[in-house]
């Protein structure tokens, strides 16, 4: 199958350009103007449009059992939502329930994704350390394609990392060329502050953004990053919410520490206020981790990603319907903690990014999607319009517009956290690998049709880092 697409305007994360680009085998072949291609191909006219890599949210939870239930979203129906809304892969985590090896979490979670429509890969997370988790670790690097491990420090009694997890399992990444990423709050603050907000009788979702205030996350980030200093590896902090965090992230940065943070488009252009609506069902679908914040976060957020701080933005796309979330009427630390957002996170930062001057079209892409394919060593099979890479393009009218509904989103949710918005700034078609899956309205999506996309180690960088670890150890002082 050929695809050209003519006339548009070529953007990547280090260029603005007029060209066609013409697609074959799932391939991008060749770019350039006025293509001459084979009368066969199918023609795409993207005049007065944008032809970009398609989105990739490095954050998602399709199928997650998660809080004694089952997001609604599978891999089918979340990845063709993502496909409708401009985003050609995830990267979604497989998380073992503690004690349960990592290989056996790793097959199930597999099994689930085959049905993906658009292209996929994992985090795996380590919920619980043992010689095996790290055998498996290793297994998994070697064999089949994982460069990156979770670690939630939060959900206590459940899925949360102590720091001797942290300490082991940093180790491992670093001498396996893994990255280390951290769902960063304290979870023993939480839980304690969760039993207090109890206590005085709170125990609606006003109580969930007063059981993880700033300082929770800003704690457990700069735990995290200051373990990952001593084991000398590479950290990723998803879900930054607050300047509690972003600061400490700046803060490692400016030191040369390989520190990367990224945003949830969620938490750029939402407010704290929702959890305070009288309607438990609208304040309970807003219930997610870390919450939403104040405005002066939302702010600070934006200029994290302007200055670089944050690289990148993913959605934490974790849905649950209003029947799951009833599970919480009575007290807010059971509600299921999940939001959704694949479809809608590239028209949002697009239209609350690009269109108010905050970033540019080359920093749009960066930030949705070349950035994670290099943190996560996919580039430039992903996350680029090059020759060589694959077809995996949205092409965007910026005057088109949308208002977001969850009366039309094809997300498998009874919600739209950004309900009622006006976006002006659309996905018109989107190819993934090659094949057109959206088409003005036409979503395509083939169920398997996805495809699992392994990912290296990142060799060299963590040789170099490996050693420097050693050389770190301390050296017992001689007596005398
Ligand atoms: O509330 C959230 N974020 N749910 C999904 C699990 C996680 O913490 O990422
Ligand atoms: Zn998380
Ligand atoms: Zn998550």
């Amino acid at each position: 199958m050929s695809i050209v697409i003519r006339g548009g305007t070529v953007v990547t994360a280090e260029q603005t350009y007029s060209a066609d680009v013409y697609c074959e085998n799932g391939k991008i072949v060749a770019i350039g103007e006025n293509l001459e291609v084979p009368s066969s191909a199918e023609v795409i006219d993207a005049t007065g449009q944008y032809i970009m890599p398609g989105g990739i949210d490095p954050h998602t939870h399709m199928q997650l059992p998660f809080m004694g239930t089952v997001a609604s979203e599978d891999f089918y129906t979340g990845t063709a939502a993502g496909l409708a809304g401009g985003n050609t892969s995830i990267i979604d985590f497989v998380i073992p329930a503690p004690q349960q090896p990592l290989m056996e979490a790793y097959k199930q979670w597999r099994e689930w994704s085959e049905k993906s429509a658009a292209d996929y890969g994992f985090h795996v997370a380590v919920t619980w350390w043992s010689e095996g988790v790290k055998e498996d670790m290793a297994t998994l690097v070697r064999d089949h394609g994982i460069n990156s491990f979770k670690h939630f420090m939060a959900y206590k009694n459940a899925i949360m990392a102590d720091d001797e997890i942290l300490v082991n399992s940093f180790e491992q990444c670093v001498k396996l060329g893994a990255m280390a990423t951290v769902h960063a709050e304290n979870g023993e603050l939480v839980f304690q502050l969760q039993k207090q907000l109890l206590a005085q009788g709170i125990t609606g979702p006003e109580g969930h953004p007063l059981s993880r205030p700033p300082i929770v996350e800003g704690e457990a980030a700069n735990r995290a990053i200051q373990i990952a200093q001593v084991m000398n590896v590479p950290i990723y902090i998803v879900h930054v919410s607050c300047k509690d965090s972003l600061d400490a992230i700046t803060r490692a940065r400016s030191e040369g520490q390989r520190v990367y943070g990224e945003c949830l488009a969620g938490h750029l252009v939402i407010d704290e206020s929702v959890y305070r609506s009288d309607d438990f069902e609208f304040a309970a679908a807003h219930v997610m981790s870390p919450p939403f914040r104040s405005k002066e976060h939302q702010a600070a957020l934006w200029k994290g990603l302007q200055g670089g701080n944050l690289q990148t933005t993913a959605t934490d796309h974790c849905c649950f319907c209003a029947p799951q979330k009833a599970a919480g009427k009575d007290n807010f630390t059971l509600i299921p903690n999940g939001t959704a957002g694949i479809e809608d996170r590239m028209a949002i930062m697009w239209d609350a990014g690009v269109n108010t001057g905050k970033l540019t079209m080359n920093e749009f892409v960066a930030v949705t999607s070349s950035n994670a394919a290099k943190i996560f060593n996919i580039y430039p099979q992903k996350g680029a319009i090059a020759v060589g890479s694959d077809a995996d393009i949205v092409v965007w009218d910026p005057a088109g517009t949308r208002t977001i509904s969850a009366a039309t989103h094809h997300q498998n949710i009874d919600f739209n956290i950004f309900e009622g918005r006006k976006v002006t700034g659309v996905p018109t078609n989107t190819l993934s690998r090659g094949n057109l899956v959206y088409k003005e309205g036409d979503l395509r999506a083939v169920k398997g049709a996805g495809k699992y996309v392994k990912r290296k180690p990142f060799s060299p960088v963590f040789a170099a880092m490996a050693k420097q670890a050693e050389i770190n150890k301390p050296t017992p002082v001689p007596r005398g």
